[in-house]
C-alpha cells in the first residue's frame, strides 16, 4: 500500500498532538512518499540485517575512523566551493531506499526520502526548543547543514558548528557570508570549549555523540560545567528500544557492533539522581534508516 508521512507521525514520534502551524506545512510540502514491502521483500531485508551483524569486516566507530570523516566532509567542501546544488547534504543519505517507521521496515519512493525526514525531525526541535537561544552549539556538526536549517528559525542566534574534521571550519568561512555561524575544532575525547558564550545558550548532538561508544563522561562534565540553558541528543539510544520487537532488537545489535553510544540515558539517569540535570523528555526513535532506530530524542539541562 502507498502511504505518505504525515503529522500524525510526527505526533506519535513527539507524543505531542500540537505541531506548530509552519512545521504542519513543511510536512505537506515535503511529500514523502513509502510503500509496504511484500512478504519476500521483508524477508529478505531481515536476511540483509542478520548477515550484515556477522560482517566481521564492519567499520567500528571511534579515534581510527577521523581520516573517513575528513574524507567525506571534504567532498561537501568541494561542491560548495564550486557552487553545487545541495553541497552540504552527507553522501550517506539516500543510498538504502528503505526507511524504519513506527516499528516497520518500507520502501521508500521519494529522492533523499532519509534527508527530508531528518531534516524534518530537526525542524520540528528547531521550532520547539531553539527558537529564543542567542548561542547555539551543534556538536559534531560535520557538513553544518542542520545548523543552516536551524538559521531559518532564529535569525537572531550566533550559530557555533564544532567537529574534530577541520573541513567543519572551512566550511563555515564560507557560509559566514550568508549566516550567523562560526566553525570550531572539537573532540568529544578531549573537549573543550574555548570561546565565549552568552548566558543564554543551548546546544545539540545529531547522530555524532553515536560516535564516541562508553566516551561521552568527559563531555557532559564539560557541560555540566558550562552550564547551557538546553541540550537536546537525537542519536541512538539502546535504552529506549524494544528488545521483544526483532526490527529494534536487530537495531541494538547493530548499535553494539558499530560501538555506537552506549548506556549514555541510563548514565544521565544517574546524574538525575544525583541532582546534577534534569531529563526534561525522552521519545524513542519513531523514524529509522535500513539499519537503526538511530533518532532517539533525549532533552535535558545542567541544574544547580
Ligand atoms: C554521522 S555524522 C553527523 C554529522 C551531523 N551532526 C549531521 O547530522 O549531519 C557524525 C559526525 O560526528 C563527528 N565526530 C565523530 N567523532 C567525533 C569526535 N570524537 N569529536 C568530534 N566530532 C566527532 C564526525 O566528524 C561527523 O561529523
Amino acid at each position: 500500500m502507498k502511504k505518505i508521512i504525515n503529522h500524525s507521525d510526527f505526533q506519535k514520534f513527539f507524543g505531542t498532538k500540537k505541531l506548530p502551524s509552519i512545521f504542519l506545512k513543511e510536512i505537506k510540502i515535503n511529500k514523502l512518499k513509502y510503500r509496504d514491502l511484500s512478504s519476500s521483500e521483508n524477508k529478505k531485508i531481515f536476511d540483509l540485517l542478520e548477515n550484515t551483524l556477522k560482517n566481521k569486516k564492519l567499520n567500528k566507530s571511534g579515534k581510527k575512523y577521523k581520516k573517513k570523516w575528513n574524507v567525506g566532509w571534504n567532498e561537501n567542501l568541494d561542491l560548495l566551493k564550486k557552487k553545487r546544488k545541495n553541497p552540504l547534504i552527507p553522501k550517506y543519505f539516500n543510498k538504502y531506499k528503505y526507511a524504519r517507521i513506527g516499528g516497520k521496515i518500507y520502501k521508500t519512493e521519494t529522492n533523499f526520502f532519509d534527508y527530508k525526514l531528518l531534516k524534518l525531525i530537526t525542524s520540528f526541535i528547531f521550532i520547539k526548543y531553539f527558537k529564543n537561544s542567542r548561542n547555539i552549539l551543534e556538536f559534531g556538526a560535520g557538513t553544518g547543514h542542520n545548523l543552516v536549517n536551524l538559521s531559518r528559525f532564529n535569525k537572531l542566534a550566533k550559530l557555533h558548528a564544532l567537529d574534530w574534521a577541520q573541513e567543519t571550519k572551512k566550511i563555515c568561512n564560507l557560509l559566514k557570508k550568508d549566516i550567523n555561524i562560526e566553525g570550531h575544532t572539537f573532540d568529544y575525547f578531549n573537549p573543550k570549549v574555548n570561546f565565549s558564550l552568552n548566558k543564554n545558550w543551548s546546544c545539540f548532538t545529531i547522530a555524532s555523540l553515536e560516535q564516541v561508544g562508553l566516551n561521552y563522561k568527559k563531555f557532559i562534565d564539560l557541560i555540566i560545567k558550562k552550564k547551557p540553558k538546553l541540550v537536546v541528543n537525537l542519536e541512538p539510544i539502546a535504552e529506549l528500544l524494544d528488545k521483544n520487537s526483532e526490527l529494534e532488537n536487530l537495531s541494538i545489535k547493530y548499535f553494539l557492533k558499530r560501538n555506537y553510544l552506549k548506556d549514555y540515558l541510563n548514565y544521565l539517569k544517574k546524574l538525575e539522581k544525583k541532582k546534577k540535570i534534569k531529563i526534561i523528555k525522552t521519545r524513542k526513535s519513531y523514524f529509522g534508516s535500513l539499519y537503526i532506530n538511530g533518532y532517539s530524542l533525549i532533552v535535558w539541562k545542567p541544574i544547580g
